[in-house]
């Protein structure tokens, strides 16, 4: 797929480019349209300590080089990235490292949600890594039919959550299997989010679809709550719904978009293409041309 240049393009809708500079142009664009943005160095589930150490090496860079161009940008990684499938006492330090550095140019660090065989021990080392770094911000998925619970506890440490509906296949004892029941989830968990109690305990909600029903009820909710504007946000990914920026921005909403860079870019693609399947025969048509 790598030579094929029909596939390189259409990789190119969802991917910055190979290098942190790809990244860092498309978050200078979208910085002076007025929209925030996180920037994700793909790669996932390495297999030594030494690449994960790299991982964690990249994400100081990021860190750097937004807070040396005054970018308003703040990384989100992936703890199996960091090295988590070789143990937390790899994953843990690298963690920390990101972390630290985040503190020092006072940027919050997002840590992804993988897949259900992570939840809980990303859970736990958040938990743990949050009570000394503040900036630590986590996701939840909102198909997981754990993620009350987890959310509850979150709310008690007045934690950073992303919201999202979640990308990776699970189980129906796990995950549930219908659309419907997973938006149902999705309001659910917002409405909860955006609520005066969580709120006054310092959560700072970041809600990350492109379902417009979804976003709409985010500003509802906010706006019936009197929540200020500058206390929660709406997230959405590169090269997907560009179309909702422009009237987002104008409601006086602060939007994010997720930016990811890097070479390691097969996971990432392939869970874009499985979410619609309309990209799927639009990437095969645009072979099949090339
Ligand atoms: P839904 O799938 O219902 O799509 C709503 C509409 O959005 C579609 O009708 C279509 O118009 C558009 N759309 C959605 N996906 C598209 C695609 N791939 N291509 C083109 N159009 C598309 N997941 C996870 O498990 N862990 C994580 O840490 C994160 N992090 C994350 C950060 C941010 C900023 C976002 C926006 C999303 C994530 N996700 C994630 C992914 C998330 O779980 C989910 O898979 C995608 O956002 C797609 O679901 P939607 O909420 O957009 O709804």
């Amino acid at each position: 797929m790598d030579r094929l240049p029909a596939a390189r393009r259409f990789v190119r809708r969802f991917v910055a480019g190979p290098a942190l500079e790809d990244a860092l142009q498309v978050v200078t664009r979208l910085n002076a349209e007025g929209v925030d943005a996180a920037v994700t160095h793909l790669g996932e589930n390495v297999v030594t300590a030494d690449d994960a150490a790299h991982a964690a090496d990249a994400y100081l860079d990021v860190l750097d080089q937004i807070a040396r161009r005054r970018l308003r940008a703040v990384p989100s990684l992936k703890l199996t990235h960091l090295g988590l499938d070789l143990g937390e006492s790899v994953c843990r330090p690298n963690l920390e490292r990101v972390a630290t550095r985040g503190l020092a140019h006072r940027t919050l660090v997002w840590v992804d949600m993988e897949s259900s065989a992570y939840t809980n021990q990303t859970l736990g080392l958040y938990r743990e890594v949050h009570a000394s770094h503040s900036n630590l911000a986590c996701v939840v998925q909102a198909y997981l039919r754990r993620t009350a619970q987890d959310v509850e506890r979150l709310i008690e440490v007045g934690a950073a959550v992303r919201l999202c509906k979640g990308a990776y296949r699970e189980p129906p004892e796990i995950a549930f299997p219908d659309k419907r029941d997973v938006d149902a989830s999705y309001a659910r968990l917002l409405d909860r989010l955006l609520s005066a109690d969580a709120l006054a305990r310092g959560v700072y909600p970041a809600f990350a679809t492109h379902d417009e029903r979804l976003l709409d009820r985010a500003r509802d909710s906010a706006k019936r709550g009197g929540v200020p504007a500058d206390r929660y946000e709406l997230q959405t990914l590169y090269g997907i719904r560009h179309d909702l920026h422009a009237p987002l921005r104008a409601s006086g909403v602060r939007l994010r978009v997720l930016v990811p860079y890097g070479e390691d870019w097969y996971g990432y693609f392939m869970r874009r293409l499985a979410e619609r399947p309309a990209n799927l025969a639009f990437f095969f048509r645009q072979l099949v041309r090339g």
